[in-house]
């Protein structure tokens, strides 16, 4: 589906990301894996069917760094199709209690790359006249909030507005712009989390369960291939129920 596309996946060295560059290898694409950390990205390139896989360390959050992946794209004389923005961090606290760098490290990470990112991506799209799709991973709690978490759904809130007006600008340019809300995901994160909590998160959810970040994979999938020519500016709830 996605033969020889060239695919780039921010925080592809772990849990969502690195599910959804197994994901997209499988089905032909051949992988940028960029995180902040080299060795995550390097473990999964190798983890990854076919050839000519890159591990490329970024911080997604730092212009210079973006930059500079701009410039390995160049001389690699290749031109990107897929864009997944999947790097995200959290920071949790109490709106009363948040400090203003837990604030502004999850707005660096989670919003300002998306900007930096995608707009890099979309301009070498636009110069070279390669169709592109961008998939952004945003999160449910960017839809219904979350306790504790005023910066992280601000984030997320922010991506999906993002996206549809960055799908209107770029619809005629042959751009797409898509995101993706998960619900609660097994990964690291919610895996570290008390038994008490994770039960009790799971009885919010009318699948009553997780779900898997290869669900997640499967709809970033679809929005990255031809599947899905004709969807642009939508937001997809991959979430057993959970926000609907
Ligand atoms: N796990 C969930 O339940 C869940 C739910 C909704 C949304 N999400 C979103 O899905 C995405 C992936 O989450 P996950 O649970 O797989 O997290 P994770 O922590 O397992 O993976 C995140 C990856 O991003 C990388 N990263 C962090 N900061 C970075 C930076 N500045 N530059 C480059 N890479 C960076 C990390 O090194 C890591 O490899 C995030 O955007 C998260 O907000 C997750």
């Amino acid at each position: 589906m996605l033969s020889s596309k060239l695919a780039i996946v921010t925080g592809g060295g772990s849990g969502i990301g690195q599910e959804i560059c197994k994901k997209l290898a499988s089905s032909g694409a051949q992988l940028i894996v960029a995180d902040l950390k080299k060795s995550s990205a390097e473990s999964t390139a190798k983890l990854l069917p076919g050839s000519g896989h890159t591990a490329f360390q970024i911080d997604v959050s730092k212009y210079d760094d973006v930059e500079r992946l701009k410039e390995f794209i160049q001389s690699s004389g290749h031109h990107p199709g897929v864009l997944v923005n999947c790097a995200g961090i959290t920071k949790d606290s109490t709106l009363l209690k948040m400090s203003r760098e837990q604030w502004d490290d999850v707005i660096n990470v989670n919003l300002n790359s998306i900007f930096m990112m995608s707009q890099m991506i979309a301009r070498e799209s636009v110069k070279s006249q390669t169709s592109l799709s961008i998939v952004n991973v945003s999160s449910i709690v960017g839809k219904i909030g979350n306790f504790g978490q005023t910066n992280y759904s601000a984030t997320k809130a922010g991506v999906i507005g993002f996206t549809k007006s960055a799908a209107r600008e770029l619809a005629t340019k042959n751009v797409r712009v898509n995101a993706i809300l998960p619900g609660f995901i097994r990964t690291p994160m919610t895996e570290a989390m008390p038994p008490k909590v994770l039960e009790a998160m799971i009885s919010m959810v009318p699948q009553r369960r997780l779900g898997e970040p290869e669900e997640i994979a499967n709809a970033v999938l679809f929005l990255a291939s031809d599947m899905s020519s004709y969807v642009t500016g939508a937001t997809i709830e991959v979430t057993g129920g959970l926000g609907m």
